[in-house]
């Protein structure tokens, strides 16, 4: 089943209106195609790199990296600072050095670094403070309580004004079923939905892109 909640015809047109992208990003689309890859997509892909570029983002951190698709869009943006860097999290050890050589390929290793392990652990060891987080695990999680344990961990580590960005926040439509009747990880995305929407420290909005985008702007 594909990801995307929206039209997918509409989905389908803003692809291929999307220019040709350079190596090795098509690289990973093609071979990501074959092999069944998670990866966001070139228009979701475009998307992280506008918002890093144009709020000038110096420190990023993407938390649920899986090959490195997402992580080279925004160090596209990054590199445009002269002190950018992008931190990284994935617990798959095929993945974690999968995403190290695709990132090398694309000529920014000196601006990436990247841990192999659980999210949690991992970002309780990071101090931040960062510009952007690009949270990618939302439909990954283990239990209920993830989601919001992520945000709560999330919000800290951003720098004032920084954002947060969340992918998977419609996961697939199934935030519209009754949460009593809705599935864990469902029932955490509908919790983590609500939180940021009333987050005393985030303006939030989600945007029906692919599977759902949630932007937060930490004010505080
Ligand atoms: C949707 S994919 C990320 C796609 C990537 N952001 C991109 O577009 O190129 C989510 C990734 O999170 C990783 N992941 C799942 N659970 C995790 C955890 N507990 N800690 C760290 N990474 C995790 C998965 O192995 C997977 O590679």
């Amino acid at each position: 089943m594909r990801d995307d909640i929206t039209n997918a015809a509409i989905e389908d047109y803003l692809a291929s209106l999307m220019p040709p992208r350079p190596a090795p990003l098509s690289d990973m689309e093609r071979i990501g195609r074959e092999h069944g890859w998670p990866l966001v997509g070139a228009v979701e892909g475009q998307f992280l790199y506008m918002l890093a570029r144009t709020s000038g983002v110096r420190d990023a951190l993407e938390i649920g990296t899986a090959t490195g698709y997402a992580a080279i869009w925004l160090l596209r943006a990054l590199v445009q600072h002269p002190d950018g860097r992008l931190t990284a999290i994935e617990k798959d050890p095929a993945r974690y050095t999968r995403a190290r050589e695709w990132v090398a390929k694309a000529g920014y290793s000196d601006r990436f670094s990247i841990h192999e392990g659980d999210w949690f652990r991992e970002l309780n060891n990071l101090r931040g403070p960062y510009d952007l987080i690009f949270l990618d695990i939302l439909r990954h999680l283990n239990d209920e309580n993830e989601a919001l344990k992520a945000l709560q961990l999330c919000v800290p580590l951003l720098r004032r004004g920084g954002i947060l960005v969340a992918d998977n926040v419609l996961c697939n439509a199934l935030v519209l079923e009754d949460e009593t009747e809705a599935a864990p990880i469902v029932r955490g995305i509908q919790e983590f939905n609500r939180a940021i929407m009333h987050h005393i420290d985030l303006e939030s909005v989600i945007l029906p892109i692919r599977d759902g985008i949630a932007i937060c702007r930490r004010r505080t």
